[in-house]
């Protein structure tokens, strides 16, 4: 795989949190060594450049709306010009609205987009569910064409996404708006009672079934507050009782194997909450599972 790299220093989905150190922390943990020591083919494109506000703006119970769609909309061209190009967008966040603009920039080049969504959350809020204003809660439910028109228009074209091409893993923490929004368009969820009760690696046969069945692509959002605190301390929301180190590498090998991602993004690493930027750490770890490292 020919893999260029995009870090996207945004943290205003998530109220000024600190995630804005995100693709620094990624790359101190050594992301390109890593890839390259795989034998991948890795282009450093830098960073989408993200306008600092001097104040807080909230619109309709949206924080820093013109902000973030600014950051999205460069995100979404710069993405689709590496999809242009034939190579593999991997994305580094940031926080998770940054999905909107990766997956406006992927969707305008894979006609049947899958996605898998690894999240401790839906974010399936819009606007009117949303219980903190935070749009890092919105960007599934934007995408799959329900919010905000400025945010599910980024990159100028809605829906991008199918529900039936969806699935979220690791979800534990979900708003009523969230879980009626689940029902109403009948999205597969596997919580944290499916992954207990069938095991990491049936609930990821069943995804990736789910996923590839009419589509031409699969993009991989990975939040790492769908990894358990423990194992990744540094994220703004944490959520106990996640998916382990050990059940994450498994799920991304069995991605590798299956071998339908397109693009990928890895999202809501927090520098300043972290342990010795041990959640970079474990992300840098995970992608190269994602892109098919093996034990031996
Ligand atoms: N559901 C909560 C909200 O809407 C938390 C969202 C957390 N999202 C995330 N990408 N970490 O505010
Ligand atoms: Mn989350
Ligand atoms: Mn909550
Ligand atoms: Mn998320």
């Amino acid at each position: 795989k020919n893999i260029s790299i995009i870090g996207v220093p945004l943290d205003l989905g998530a109220d000024r949190r600190g995630v804005d150190m995100g693709p620094s922390a990624i790359r101190y943990a050594g992301v390109i060594d890593r890839l390259k020591k795989m034998g991948l083919d890795i282009q450093d494109k830098g960073d989408i450049p993200v306008t600092r506000p001097h104040t807080f703006t909230e619109t309709d119970n949206h924080k820093y709306l013109d902000e973030v769609v600014e950051a999205n909309t460069r995100l979404a061209e710069a993405v689709s010009a590496i999809m242009e190009e034939g190579r593999f967008p991997l994305v580094l966040g940031g926080d998770h609205s940054i999905a909107l603009g990766t997956v406006a920039g992927v969707a305008k080049h894979v006609k049947n987009l899958g996605v898998i969504w690894f999240d401790a959350h839906g974010d399936l809020n819009t606007g009117e569910t949303s219980p903190s204003g935070n749009i890092h809660g919105m960007p599934l439910a934007a995408s799959l064409g329900y919010g905000h028109e400025r945010l599910v228009q980024i990159g100028g074209f809605a829906p991008k996404l199918k529900p039936e091409n969806v699935v979220i893993i690791g979800a534990r923490d979900l708003d009523a708006g969230e879980r009626e929004l689940i029902k109403r368009i009948g999205l597969k969820v596997f919580t944290m009672h499916e992954i207990d009760k069938l095991g990491m690696a049936r609930v990821m046969d069943e995804a990736i079934a789910h996923v590839s069945k009419n589509t031409d692509g699969v993009h991989l959002s990975l939040d790492l507050d769908g990894l358990d605190p423990h194992d990744a301390p540094g994220v703004g929301t944490p959520v106990i009782g996640g998916i382990s180190y050990r059940e994450g590498h498994l799920a991304l090998e069995m991605l590798a194997d299956a071998d339908i991602l397109c693009s990928a993004e890895f999202v809501e690493v927090n520098p300043i909450l972290d342990r010795e930027n041990m959640t970079a750490r474990v992300a840098v770890a995970l992608m190269s599972s994602a892109f098919g490292d093996k034990l031996l």
